[in-house]
């Protein structure tokens, strides 16, 4: 089969969280299955770009509304990650450093899934399936279905991922005319609650849907951020494919970002010795268990409790620990976690902003990795963790009550609360640090985690059976 994902991120080319770890993957273990797995994605000028080499594919030009424009479609010439790349680049609106952010969002990514579209509906034959993730690609089964110039495609099955239904994408019905002459009367396809909803568009457009755990599947019915009925009522051709992870990247044998590389079998060696680097730089104690969080800041992984947590653990259960965290995100919790710091230097530090290599390090040297979420799809950091033998704290929703069963557990070997309460997670840390305490078990645990396999052979072939069912 050729399957063609369309996203707004992929790794390493673009990132801005685990919806480009998926597709800069995924991809890779699909060609591995004997398909032809390819990307597509807006030509944002990251450092991925001048240090690659690329070949012009195809130049054309399509409307965004009344306003025309030049779209050119890129290859990466080297197959570098395993699969076929494209960029589009349109003057103006993709030519960005950043991938998200903008006042004119809405321009560019429609813009952009309008160039997708207009290209393939140019190639001489047709792809397999499309399969578009989350609400940046999300009006491509639409136009495929209903657009007049696109009717060559209306057979191409499509596939929607859902990695996060809290972002969707609303739009205002006086930005109608941006999608290429439509029905009109099919506009009850593009709409919830009175706005053009491009995530739910997908939802209802879509030939299947998928989301990124079975636990977030169910939430979805009674937690979507305004979608619940529409979950409910299209749940028939829903289904859950819990993410993998890319074992080759996030390796702590091969890891190009940690200088001691370790395995299962000498991991207590090779974490003191990340350990040691890490509390060096950030001015930590190495003897005491670290914690760690690497994430958005922003509500959804419930980061506005963190300060608190932090406070309410040293003064509950003493200094007994250390805390590191990398994020970045709403500035009223950077604030926050900075202005911490002059309370809690030595046991405490902050890390504000994206560092890919940190991320890495952290994951090595840190004891525990705290992931508090009040909403978490999938969830990849967990799963990273358990690679590098680092126990996660985790609340039981989603993908982390799928991925991770606490050590109290028969056959468990992480640390899991129910609620993104202050209280819930002091009480986690406390049963962490006498985990910490216990060394023999603290051993048992590593070992078991890293011998978890998480990687992407069984969830790309469960893709690829879904892709099956529609042809
Ligand atoms: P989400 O996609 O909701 O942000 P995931 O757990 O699926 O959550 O994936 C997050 C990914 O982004 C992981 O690869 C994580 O290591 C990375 N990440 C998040 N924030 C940062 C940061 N500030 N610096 C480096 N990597 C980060
Ligand atoms: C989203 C979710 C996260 C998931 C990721 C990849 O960003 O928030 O839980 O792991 O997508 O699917």
């Amino acid at each position: 089969m050729e399957i063609i994902h369309v996203s707004a991120e992929c790794y390493p080319v673009a990132k801005a969280g685990g919806l480009g770890d998926v597709v800069g993957a995924l991809p890779r273990y699909q060609n591995q299955l004997g398909h032809i797995a390819k990307v597509v994605m807006p030509m944002y000028r990251t450092k991925y770009l001048y240090n690659h080499q690329w070949e012009v594919v195809h130049k054309g030009g399509a409307n965004l509304g009344y306003w025309w424009f030049e779209y050119t479609v890129i290859k990466e010439a080297t197959n570098a990650q395993g699969f076929d790349l494209y960029l589009i680049d349109i003057a103006g609106l993709l030519d960005r450093e950043k991938i998200y952010g903008y006042d004119d969002d809405t321009e560019r990514f429609t813009a952009f899934q309008i160039a997708v579209v207009d290209w393939i509906a140019k190639w001489s034959h047709k792809p397999s399936v499309i399969h578009v993730h989350d609400y940046h690609t999300g009006l491509i089964p639409f136009m495929l279905k209903n657009c007049v110039g696109f009717r060559n495609l209306a057979d191409v099955p499509t596939v929607l991922t859902v990695h996060n239904a809290q972002y969707q994408g609303w739009m205002g019905w006086d930005k109608s005319h941006y999608i290429p002459e439509w029905d009109a009367w099919k506009w009850g396809l593009l709409e919830w609650n009175n706005t053009i909803n491009p995530l739910a568009s997908a939802i209802k457009n879509a030939w299947k849907v998928t989301t990124v755990s079975w636990s977030y599947l169910d939430e979805l019915k009674y937690m979507s951020n305004g979608l619940e009925a529409l979950f409910e009522y299209e749940k028939g051709k829903c289904s859950g494919i819990l993410n993998g992870i890319d074992t080759e990247v996030w390796n702590p044998e091969t890891d190009k970002y940690i200088d001691d590389h370790y395995k299962a079998l000498d991991v207590k060696r090779g974490k003191a010795a990340s350990k040691e680097k890490l509390c060096e730089t950030f001015e930590l104690d190495p003897e005491k268990p670290l914690f760690i969080f690497i994430g958005r800041l922003v509500g959804e992984k419930a980061a506005d409790i963190l300060p608190q947590v932090i406070g309410d653990s040293f003064y509950h259960i003493g200094r007994k620990m250390n805390f590191l965290i990398l994020g970045s995100g709403e500035p009223y919790v950077e604030s926050q976690l900075e202005i911490l710091k002059a309370y809690s230097a030595g046991d405490y530090n902050v890390y504000i902003g994206y560092n890919e290599a940190l991320s890495h390090q952290m994951y090595a040297g840190a004891d525990f990795l705290l992931m508090p979420s009040r909403v978490e799809p999938c969830g990849l950091n967990q799963m990273y963790a358990m690679r590098y033998g680092t126990v996660p704290v985790v609340r039981k929703t989603g993908g982390l009550k799928d991925t991770v069963i606490d050590y109290g557990e028969p056959d468990g070997y992480g640390i899991t609360h129910l609620y993104a309460s202050v209280g819930d997670v002091t009480q986690a840390v406390y049963r962490a640090i006498e985990l910490y305490e216990d060394k023999k078990r603290l051993k048992e645990v590593r070992k078991q985690m890293m011998k978890l396999d998480f990687s992407w052979d069984n969830s790309a072939q469960q893709y690829i059976n879904l892709y099956s069912t529609l042809q």
